[in-house]
């Protein structure tokens, strides 16, 4: 099909009174007006109330399309008009697809806007009646909807956590999970890992909100605030236990990678808490890093010049070149967990794990097997070269006063 002829099949004239659809027939299309002037006018027992005169420029005939109900008024050219005919399917895939929230709050405005013009419709009815009437929930099938019912749910989820992380972020905790030297079981450093005590559901782990807290531009505000909260429980190990050197290890997600306030946030916390910025480690992952790489880099070479150390996360899972990969200023490697799980059974994963191990090696940076949970994946990272694990085999992931615990027991 030509450009022409698609323009053409698009685009429909009407002269002067000519009616473009009636109150109560169904919608097939929406309109855009390309010239003219279209008269929107209601029907009611008692004659047609003019509601708007639409021009150039403006969409008329969508909500029928939106809720699949009737025309809620009449449309009438009232010049000679051209309008451009919009697809109901195309349309319909825009709503269908829209943001949960967005899309319940349009569907909300239109069941109103809807009760009204039928309240308007009847002002010939006595009071009682109209009482009734504004009484009634319109469409209840629609709220009761558990896509409406589950954006606005994640509606009040997301604005607890923002609350949460405004009150002090005293329900925002971290615990903290260590990670040990292979040959010596000795304790290396701790990677605090977020928590949300909530008030009614109890404790979440992030699984449960971070997809949340992304959505809602939450991540930076919940990182920075498991930044401090690290930095301050290194400063107490340091201060309260024969631990002084231990590092500690924050994720950064993706959203510090394009905006660099996170370099004065990590200043300010080591300069806070006392810290040698070395025993800092930063977390990202892979596929955050090129996402928008030339940023990442800068913001990363921020970071490395205040002497912080930077670990590359779930390492392996991510699809970029390894060659590309070294022009990130990366000192550590975390070997991601589904390598460590299969590693005694498959030959894939010792591959895998070897050529990572080689590559680190010749990148001159470190490593850290993720997720360990038996002695013979400690024995055979060994074998390979494996500096650091970290694991359930070492310990969980532990609040502040337990892990305080399980460091006393390693003087
Ligand atoms: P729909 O209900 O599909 O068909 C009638 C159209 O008229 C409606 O979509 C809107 O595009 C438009 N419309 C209805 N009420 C008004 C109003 N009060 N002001 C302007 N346009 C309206
Ligand atoms: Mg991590």
């Amino acid at each position: 099909m030509t450009e022409r002829q698609f323009g053409q099949q698009q685009r429909r004239r009407f002269e002067t009174g000519e009616t473009i659809f009636r109150q109560g027939e169904s919608g097939e299309r929406a309109y855009i007006i390309e010239r003219g002037e279209v008269e929107i006018s209601y029907s009611r027992s008692d004659g047609d109330v003019l509601l708007a005169n639409l021009g150039e420029g403006e969409i008329f005939g969508e909500m029928a399309l939106i809720d699949n109900e009737a025309r809620s008024a009449t449309a009438k050219a009232a010049v000679p008009t051209e309008v451009f005919e919009v697809d109901l399917e195309l349309f319909q895939r825009h709503v269908q697809t829209a943001e949960p929230i967005l899309s319940c709050v349009i569907q909300a405005l239109l069941d109103r806007f809807r009760a009204f013009q039928q309240r308007v419709s009847s002002a010939d009815l006595d009071a009682d009646a109209l009482a009734r009437l504004s009484s009634e929930r319109l469409s209840d099938a629609r709220h009761q909807s558990p896509v409406h019912q589950q954006a606005l749910t994640e509606l009040k989820f997301e604005h607890e956590l923002k609350r949460a992380l405004s009150t002090d972020g005293r329900e925002v905790q971290c615990v903290y999970q260590p990670m040990v030297s292979l040959k010596e079981g000795r304790p290396m450093g701790l990677e605090a890992l977020v928590r949300w005590y909530h008030p009614e559901l109890g404790t979440l782990a992030p699984d449960s909100f971070l997809p949340l807290a992304a959505r809602s531009g939450l991540m930076r505000e919940l990182d920075i605030n498991s930044l401090q909260k690290a930095c301050e429980f290194l400063h107490k190990i340091d201060t309260e236990t024969s631990w002084k050197s231990l590092f500690m290890a924050v994720n950064l997600s993706g959203d510090h990678l394009s905006d660099d306030r996170i370099v004065t946030a990590v200043q300010q916390a080591l300069e806070t808490y006392q810290l040698e910025p070395h025993r800092l480690k930063l977390e990202v992952t892979e596929s955050e890093l090129v996402r928008e790489p030339e940023r990442a880099r800068e913001i990363l070479l921020e970071l490395k010049a205040l002497g912080v150390s930077l670990a590359l996360d779930d390492f392996g899972t991510g699809y970029s070149s390894l060659s590309y990969l070294n022009s990130f200023p990366i000192d550590q490697l975390k070997i991601d967990r589904t390598f460590i799980k299969t590693l005694t059974t498959s030959e894939q994963s010792q591959d895998i794990v070897r050529a990572i191990l080689s590559l680190a090696s010749a990148f001159g940076q470190s490593t850290v097997a993720e997720g360990i949970e038996h002695p013979d994946q400690v024995a055979r990272l060994l074998e390979m070269g494996c500096d650091v694990g970290q694991g359930y085999w070492f310990s969980r992931p532990l609040p502040p006063a337990a892990l305080m615990r399980w460091l006393e027991d390693r003087t």
